[in-house]
C-alpha cells in the first residue's frame, strides 16, 4: 500500500485528483466511483479541471434500497450533483434502488462489472472499517449483494437524512470480491473518527472484522489520509 498523509481533506482532494489524472493519462477507461462526504474534494478538483470522461464508463459502488434516483438522498442524485452534471461519462451505472427483483438486479450489476473491468476504484472508509457497504463480518468472496446496514452505519449516515428513521435499512453494494478485481484502488479517509478504521486497515490483522484490511492483499492500492485519520498509526 502506498500511504500518502496530507494535512486535511482539501489537500487530500488535490492528491486524489492526481490519481484520477494519472489513470486517465495511462489509458484508464472504467472508473469505479464512491459517494459519502470523503470523495467530495476529489470530485471538486476534477470538476474544476479540464479532465474529460466523455469516453469513459463509471460504475458506482452502492445504492440504497427503496430510494428513487431523483430522491435527493439517493447516491444517483449525489453523483449527478457532485460530478456527473459537470463531468459526464459516456455511460454511468449505479444499482437501481427501486429494482423490484433484487436478485435480478444483483446479477445485472455483476454482469456490468464483468463486462467493464474497473481500472481505478475510489473508496471511502466507514468508521467500522466498511468499504462500499461491506460491513464487518462480510464474506470476502461475495460480489454484488443486498446488505442489511448495521446500526453504526445507519447512525453515521443519518446526518444526510431528516432523521435516523428515514435512513434506509438496506443497500445494494458491490462485494469485496468485486472491489478487489479493480486494477488500482484509491482509498481516502479524513478525520479522527476514521483513525481506528485506518489503523485496522493498514496495521491490523487481515480479518473480516475490518473489511478494509482485505486491501493489504491488493497489489496496487493508494491510501490518502489526513493527519487526523493517520493519528493512530
Ligand atoms: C457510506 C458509503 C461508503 C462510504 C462511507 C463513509 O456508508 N456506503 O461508500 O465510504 O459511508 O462515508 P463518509 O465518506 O461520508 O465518511
Amino acid at each position: 500500500m502506498k500511504v500518502i498523509v496530507v494535512k486535511d481533506q482539501a489537500a487530500g482532494g488535490k492528491e486524489g485528483y492526481k490519481v484520477f489524472k494519472d489513470a486517465l493519462a495511462n489509458g484508464a477507461k472504467v472508473f469505479g466511483l464512491a459517494t459519502g462526504s470523503t470523495p467530495i474534494t476529489t470530485y471538486k478538483e476534477i470538476v474544476n479541471s479540464d479532465l474529460d470522461f466523455s469516453n469513459c464508463t463509471s460504475i458506482n459502488l452502492d445504492e440504497y434500497v427503496g430510494i428513487a434516483p431523483d430522491n435527493e438522498q439517493s447516491y444517483k442524485y449525489f453523483m449527478q450533483s457532485n460530478l456527473f452534471n459537470d463531468k459526464p461519462f459516456k455511460q454511468s451505472y449505479l444499482p437501481d434502488g427501486l429494482a423490484s427483483d433484487p436478485e435480478a438486479e444483483v446479477k445485472r450489476y455483476d454482469k456490468i462489472i464483468d463486462d467493464n473491468p474497473i481500472d481505478l476504484q475510489i473508496l471511502g472508509l466507514g468508521r467500522n472499517g466498511h468499504i462500499g457497504f461491506n460491513e464487518p463480518g462480510t464474506a470476502r468472496d461475495v460480489t454484488t449483494h443486498v446488505v442489511d446496514l448495521t446500526p453504526s452505519t445507519i447512525e453515521a449516515n443519518a446526518r444526510f437524512f431528516a432523521s435516523e428513521n428515514d435512513v434506509p435499512k438496506q443497500a445494494f453494494s458491490m462485494g469485496l470480491a468485486s472491489i478487489m478485481k479493480s486494477k488500482h484502488l484509491l482509498l481516502e479517509a479524513f478525520g479522527d473518527n476514521k483513525a481506528d478504521a485506518v489503523k485496522g486497515m493498514i496495521e491490523g490483522p487481515d480479518t473480516v472484522d475490518c473489511p478494509a484490511s482485505i486491501l493489504q492483499n491488493h497489489p496496487d492500492v493508494t491510501v490518502i489520509i489526513d493527519e487526523a485519520a493517520a493519528s493512530k498509526l
